[in-house]
Formats: C-alpha cells, structure tokens, sequence
C-alpha cells in the first residue's frame, strides 16, 4: 500500500453539493433552501461544518441557484460559490468546485446540502479516518438500503468501492453498509483521480463514488467508517423532510431538557435550532418557540403557544398566546388568548389578558391590560388599567397616530382613545368615553352623551308585551309612580 495523504485533521476546504434540482419534492423553492426547526437544509449542514474551523467552505449551485445564492449572501458571507450549470454527477460538481477552489493541499471534506442531521462529529469521525488514508467515507448499516451507493469490501474487510444502486450486481444490492456522502479527500490525490473519471454508467454522469475505486486501484488506502442510520438522512421529498424535522425537533428537545428546561410533553413542543432557553423554564404542551427567541429562567411558556422571536423574561406567564417580535417583561402574565406583534414590550409585572391584541406598544411594569381590548402604536405607563373593550383607535385610514398614557390612570371600560393623544398621569376616564382630546393628569374625562330615561316607554309603546307586564309587577315601578 502507497502511504499518502494528508496528516492533520483540519480541512483545507468544504465543500458541499446542491446543485441538484430536487425534483422528488415537487417545490418551486431549491431543496436545500427547505426548512426544518427555523434553518435550512443547507444551514443545518452548513452550521455543522463551521465548528471544523475549514479555511474555505464553497457551496455548489446550480437548479435555483439565484435564490440559494441569495440566501448564503444573507446567512453566510463567508462561504463563496460556483455554478454547476448542468448536473452532470457529483464527480463533475466536485471537479468545479475544485477550479473555484485553485490551489489546496491537506484534507478536502465533501458533503451534500439536503442531510441536516449530520453532525459535527460525523464529519470530524470522517476527517480523522483519512489520517495516512487517500480517502475516507462515512456509511451506516441499513434496514433498507434501496436507491443508496453500497460499500463493497474485500476479503480483508478493507473498502474497495461503491457502486450505485442502479449498477449494482443481485449480490452487491444485498450488502446493507450504504454511502452516506460525506468523504475526506487528500487534495491532490483528489485532483488527480477525478480527472480520471469517466461517465461509463448507468446515469451517463461522472460519479464522485468512482473516485474511491480509481484510488484503490491505484494501490492508495481509503477508509469507510460508519455512524448511526439516523445521521446520514438525506432529505429528498417532503416524508422525509417530515422525517428529518422530528427527529432534529427530539434532538433538540433532549438538549433543553438535559440543560435543566421541563417539557410536559416533549411530543407536542417545537424549538428552533436558532432559540434560546434558560434552566428552570417550563414548556407546557402544544408550545412552538421559534426564530431568535429568548425564555428566561423560572418561565412557563403553554398550554398552546406560539411564540416567535420573542424575549419572556424570568417567571413571565405566557399561555395561549401567539407572540411575534414582542418582549415580556420578568413576572408578566399573557393569555389565554392573546395576540403579541411586533414592538410589544411588556413591564415586569405586566399583564395583557385575554383576546387583548397589542403591536408597537409599551405597556409600563404593574400595568394591566386584562380583557378584550386592541392597544396599537401606544406608551402606558406604570400601574396603569386600561378596562375591558377599550381600543387604542391608532388609524385615520391613512396615518397611524401615538397614544401616550401616563402612570396610574384608569381608563374605564370600553373607552375609545383617538390618537394622537396624551392622558396625563392619575387620570380616569369614564367608561363608554370617546377620548378625542388630551386629558390633563388627575382629571376624569367624559365623552360621552348623558343617559335620559323615558319614563314608561314600553308600556306606551309595547302594550302587553311580556316586557310591559313584568314592569308592572316591579316594585320599583310602582315606587317610581
Ligand atoms: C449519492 C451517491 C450515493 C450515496 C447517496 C447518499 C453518487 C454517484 N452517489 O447518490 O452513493 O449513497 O448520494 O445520499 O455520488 N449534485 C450536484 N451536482 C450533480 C449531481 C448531484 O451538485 O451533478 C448534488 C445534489 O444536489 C445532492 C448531492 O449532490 O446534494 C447528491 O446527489 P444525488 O443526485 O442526490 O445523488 P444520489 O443519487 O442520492
Ligand atoms: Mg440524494
């Protein structure tokens, strides 16, 4: 055997295939840009190889390269690009990627975009089996090994190929140790052999797989090292999207829980990758927090919440609640059935209540906004009631206006505050009001006509009505002739 090959572990470069149209999913969207639990398929697998430290990380594109190109831009600048105009096999891709690449020696790690639940390890397991090696390949043994390259071995147990499913022999579909996709190459032992390839298959392409034989053939060591079944998942239609979400959700879960978060039901709870939770949280069932949101310790979040980039500080309440880019301040309590958008930032000790829809609102620490009312563009200060049915009526039909609500007022029940507007501190208004001016502090605001009662109306107007008769019998009808 030729001892070849790079010594140290680290990666020269990168490199990851998704040029692929993904047809089996049946999407105008580029697979790769699928997400599961808030990242793509490609985000997963590129957050995995980032903490391999790889001097160059480039992505192949190729089908709806214009958007996967967008998105890297976005979420990962330091990973450069080139353009697989027609996908003549991951041979060929890898060859592109290798003239975009120019001049590289040490290790090379090759992956696909649509395997998110590879980890770290797997690539850092397949980069130091190709110590003294030409080439590593990671695999795993499975059940169903259909439409996967298999790893042929020789007598010795030493790898010799991989043929692909298509061109495979009766005996070689029965071997169950698959290809997963992911290989370390020498660089230059790389370059060499994948010059070499022909496209003498049953596809008509350049099969990247082919490298590994060309390289045993040569007299060049390669290695195959296995993980679990489950890390080698690629995604290729929307099952197996489904597939690869429950699984990276249960991942994630154990994480938090080990981490000192208690789930009722880990069943039922949803976390994005991107979210972030202290200890001694609480998730009760049917909870989703996504995005870049924040639970603080000693919170507890559920039954059924959708919280998203949204901050609940420590020993916030929040149950029922759809949440979107909103703050809930330490000890607040949100729900049932409350709707949170954007610019929402409750105090500490605040409360917003049920069916109470709040946006671009500041609602001050011990306010209270507990039933059935709409607070849009609006500041509310400390200790303030705002009563049930009250709307914060924000919107002229061309213009969103401010409401400034100082600290301790009371607004009663079922006022309608037109903005703009400022109501002083320790104001009230009365309930039923439609505030259409400022109302200095300490004052008591009426805006609304003075009842007069129509004495004996019904029993003028409705004679012998059911009404009419039960006023009769009343006693303070009588009294009040
Ligand atoms: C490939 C392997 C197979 C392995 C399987 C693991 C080859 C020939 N076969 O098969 O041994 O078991 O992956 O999932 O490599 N791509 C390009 N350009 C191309 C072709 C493919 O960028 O011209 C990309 C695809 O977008 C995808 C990856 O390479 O991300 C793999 O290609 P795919 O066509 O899915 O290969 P498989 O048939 O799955
Ligand atoms: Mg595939």
């Amino acid at each position: 055997m030729k001892s070849t090959g790079a010594q140290t572990s680290e990666p020269a470069a990168v490199i990851v295939l998704a040029a692929g149209a993904g047809t089996r999913m049946k999407s105008t969207k580029p697979k790769v840009l699928h997400e599961v639990l808030g990242l793509t398929l490609l985000d997963h697998v590129l957050h995995a190889a980032s903490d391999l430290n790889s001097k160059k990380t480039l992505v192949i594109v190729g089908h709806g390269r214009d958007q996967v190109q967008e998105h890297l831009a976005k979420a990962h600048p330091a990973v450069v690009t080139a353009v697989q105009d027609e996908q003549n096999g991951t041979g060929h891709a890898v060859k592109i990627a290798l003239d975009a690449l120019g001049e590289l020696t040490g290790p090379v790690l090759v992956l696909a975009g649509d395997t998110p639940l590879l980890t770290t390890s797997d690539m850092q397991l397949t980069l130091d089996a190709l110590a003294g090696k030409s080439a590593a390949v990671l695999t795993a043994h499975l059940a169903d090994a259909t439409g996967y390259g298999r790893i042929v071995r020789n007598a010795s147990n030493g790898f010799e190929k991989i043929v692909e499913h298509r061109d495979a022999t009766d005996s070689e579909l029965l071997l169950t140790e698959v290809n997963s996709g992911v290989y370390a190459f020498d660089a230059k032992l790389l370059r060499e052999s994948i010059a070499k390839l022909t496209t003498n298959n049953s596809q008509g392409e350049q099969y990247l797989t082919d490298v590994l034989g060309i390289l045993r053939s040569e007299g060049h060591e390669v290695s195959a090292i296995a993980t679990s079944e489950e890390n080698i998942l690629g995604v290729n239609d929307r099952r197996q999207l489904a597939d690869a979400g429950a699984i990276l959700r249960n991942r994630i879960n154990n994480e938090w829980m080990m981490a000192g978060v208690t789930m009722v039901d880990p069943n039922s709870v949803w976390i994005d990758r991107t979210a972030v939770l202290e200890s001694d949280v609480t998730l009760l069932t049917n909870v989703s927090i996504t995005g870049a949101s924040t639970i603080r310790g000693g919170a507890t979040i559920g039954p059924d919440c959708s919280l998203h980039d949204t901050v609940a500080d420590h020993c916030a309440t929040v149950i029922r609640t759809t949440s979107n880019g909103a703050v809930i301040g330490e000890g607040a309590n949100v729900g049932p059935y409350t709707y949170l958008r954007p610019g929402t930032v409750l105090g500490a000790g605040a409360k917003a209540g049920g069916f109470v829809e709040m946006k671009n609102a500041n609602l001050g620490v011990n306010a209270k906004v507990p039933h059935l009312s709409y607070v849009g563009d609006a500041t509310i200060g400390e200790g303030t009631n705002i009563g049930a049915a009250t709307v914060f009526v924000n919107y002229d039909g061309q213009e969103k206006h401010h409401t400034q609500v100082g600290s301790h007022v009371r607004i009663g029940s079922d006022t309608m505050l037109v903005a703009p507007l400022v109501i002083g501190d320790g104001a009230y208004t009365a309930a039923g009001s439609v505030i259409t001016e400022d109302v200095p502090a300490g004052s008591m605001a009426v805006g609304r006509a003075r009842q007069r009662n129509i004495v004996d109306w019904v029993l003028r107007r409705r004679p012998g009505s059911d009404s009419a008769k039960a006023a009769l019998a009343d006693s303070s009808h009588k009294n009040s002739k």
